[in-house]
């Protein structure tokens, strides 16, 4: 990659990390994200899953659209250094081996990323055996996240 091209994308990481402020707002923000994406996530499964009878395209496009947004919205400045240890709206969950994987830290956000960017567009075709789917792709992506940088407490 060109250096000058790097340096400016450096530059912008350790910016929106320090733009993202103390780590307690970090970790309360992270947390707030991922809720509001899971709330999103579960009722497009409520639409397409458990009550298939109840599917209403236009909530179902809302809902991936939100959760599309909050993915494409940066989270990673929410991961600055420090941020497995403190408490937002309770005690983080991150786990350590987060700063210490970054290419597999890398790698999961993206497969997440491309997976909600992909359940938008599959909402917005309206086929609900597809957009289901693509929940469970979705849905993948949490999961291995979560396996690999989520603490349970
Ligand atoms: C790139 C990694 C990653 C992906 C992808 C991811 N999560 Fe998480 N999730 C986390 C981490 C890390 C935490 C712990 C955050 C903290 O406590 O600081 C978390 C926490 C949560 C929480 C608890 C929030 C709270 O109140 O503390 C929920 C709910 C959640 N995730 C749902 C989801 C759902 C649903 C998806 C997929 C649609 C998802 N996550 C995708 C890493 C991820």
């Amino acid at each position: 990659m060109n250096r000058k091209i790097l340096f400016v994308m450096t530059l912008a990481a350790a910016v929106s990390v320090a733009s993202a402020g103390p780590i307690e707002d970090q970790i309360r923000w992270r947390q707030s994200a991922y809720s509001f994406i899971a709330w999103n996530s579960g009722k497009i499964k409520k639409q397409v899953v458990d009550q298939p009878e109840s599917y209403d395209k236009q909530q179902v496009i809302a809902a991936a659209n939100a959760i599309a947004a909050v993915a494409n919205s940066g989270l990673g400045a929410l991961y600055g250094p420090g941020t497995d240890q403190g408490i937002g709206w309770r005690p983080t969950q991150l786990k350590s081996e987060f700063f210490q994987q970054p290419e597999e830290a890398r790698r999961l956000a993206v497969a997440f990323n491309t997976a909600a960017n992909e359940l938008a567009r599959v909402a917005q075709e309206g086929n609900v055996t597809s957009i289901k789917a693509q929940l469970g792709k979705l849905n993948e992506t949490c999961k291995s996240c979560h396996n690999s940088f989520r603490r349970r407490d």
